[in-house]
């Protein structure tokens, strides 16, 4: 998604500069053209020659020094630009910008833009939480520019509080959204994601392989593509994705209650979760002891989500999956038809590549008028690309319909 895509990335004088090398980095590994415009006070922390060597392109450092290369100039650099990131921005660049003061290459180029820009402030605790910081950054926003909270930790001051450079990972995922097409905007997207857990004492469960990313990557894309994003989770170790409403469960019976109180204003609903079939009848108040000869567990079913948000379902978009280790097509059919999908991604988990845990998955899309499409081996983000983009196919072909 980077691929290609124009950035420019003001460097401001704070300690949090050198992490900016390795937002370059990131960009450059996902493809984009990456210019950089460091102020002077930046130049204290870091040399132009790390940015150089990163990006590599020129370094853009001094408002009246062009050395006859013209491409570098305010006015280019500005035109240049898909999306301006400050990173880290300063209480000062922060100050400068929201008074609308243009009085070094940096600040002129951000008064000169009119790409989108995304600030991410990085300052002690205490200047961050200044009642002038604070009413500054939200003059920004209200003038349309894109504001990263600043993370909480240890800071360069050696004092703890808000105040931290977001990590550059997460700056990148914001970079990504504010690229990306907002063709989902208005959709309320409920995913469903990772495994369960089925205790059958305070100690042991039962459960399965799912890792929850899938289900993790499509609530990225839909949130980066304009959706509201409700991500209802069992456990797994990823990190809640930014700007979506989270709900980590970890039994299937929770699965089911958080589904259904969120189903009412929902529009679409995704099922990636692998949700545990049965569950232990009883779950031990204390742990199992060990005893001679064979323990038995009786389990019982576990409700299953999908068919009953089916039953409900509306004018909402329902789409499950299908992990199956054999008859892929014919399994995965027979849960699109029984429980009320308008599509099933039916993913093979014994192929390699595919299913649990893998960054990258194979899939195919069966619907209910009979068609079966097929998709290489995808990174998950790609693979959730794909299945909302046949999400919005669904969507167009219903006012189509409605239109008739
Ligand atoms: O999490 P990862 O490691 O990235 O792995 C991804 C994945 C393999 C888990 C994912 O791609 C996937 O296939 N998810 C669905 C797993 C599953 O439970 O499939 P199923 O064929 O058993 O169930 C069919 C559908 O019914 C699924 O949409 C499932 O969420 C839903 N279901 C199942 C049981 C149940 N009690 N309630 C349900 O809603």
């Amino acid at each position: 998604m980077l691929k290609e895509r124009r950035i420019v990335l003001g460097v401001t004088g704070g300690i949090a500069a050198y992490k900016a090398a390795e937002l370059v980095r990131e960009l450059v590994r996902g493809g984009a053209k990456v210019r950089v415009i460091m102020t002077d006070h930046a130049c204290r922390f870091i040399t132009p020659l790390t940015f150089e060597t990163l990006s590599g392109n020129p370094v853009a450092t001094d408002l009246f020094r062009m050395t006859g290369n013209f491409e570098i100039g305010h006015i280019a650099l500005a035109e240049f630009a898909e999306l301006i990131v400050i990173a880290p921005a300063t209480a000062n660049l922060i100050g400068k910008l929201s008074a609308g003061i243009a009085d070094d290459l940096l600040t002129t180029v951000l008064l000169a833009a009119t790409a989108p820009v995304l600030v991410c402030p990085a300052m002690n605790a205490k200047m961050y939480a200044h009642p002038i910081v604070r009413e500054n950054r939200a003059r920004l926003v209200s003038h349309g520019y894109a504001v990263l909270e600043a993370g909480y930790g240890e800071l360069a001051c050696r004092t703890e509080g808000q105040g931290r450079l977001p990590d550059p990972l997460e700056i990148v995922e914001e970079i990504e959204s504010l690229l990306a097409q907002k063709d989902l905007q208005g959709e309320e997207i409920l995913i469903t994601a990772g495994p369960t857990q089925e205790p059958f004492d305070p100690v042991r469960y039962i459960t399965n392989y799912s890792s929850g990313k899938m289900g993790y990557a499509l609530a990225v894309m839909a949130r980066r593509r304009g959706a509201s994003v409700t991500l209802i989770s069992g456990p797994t170790e990823l990190t809640a994705p930014r700007g979506v409403e989270f709900i980590p469960v970890k039994t299937a019976l929770e699965m089911r209650d958080a589904v259904l109180d969120h189903l009412e204003k929902s529009t679409v609903v995704i099922k990636a979760a692998a949700v545990a079939d049965y569950r232990p009848a009883v779950c031990q108040a204390t742990k199992i002891k060990k005893k001679a000869g064979p323990l038995t567990v009786r389990l019982e079913r576990n409700p299953d989500i999908v068919s009953a948000i089916g039953k409900k379902k509306g004018r909402r978009i329902i789409v499950g999956f299908a992990m199956e280790s054999d008859h892929l097509v014919e399994n995965a059919r027979a849960k699109l038809m029984k429980k009320g999908m308008d599509f099933i991604v039916a993913n093979d988990v014994t192929e390699a590549g595919a299913g649990f845990r893998a960054d990258t998955n194979i899939i195919r899309i069966l619907d209910r008028e009979g068609s079966d499409e097929r998709f290489p081996l995808m990174d998950k983000l790609e693979v959730a690309g794909v299945i909302l983009d046949r999400v919005k196919m669904v969507r167009s072909g219903r006012r189509i319909r409605d239109e008739r």
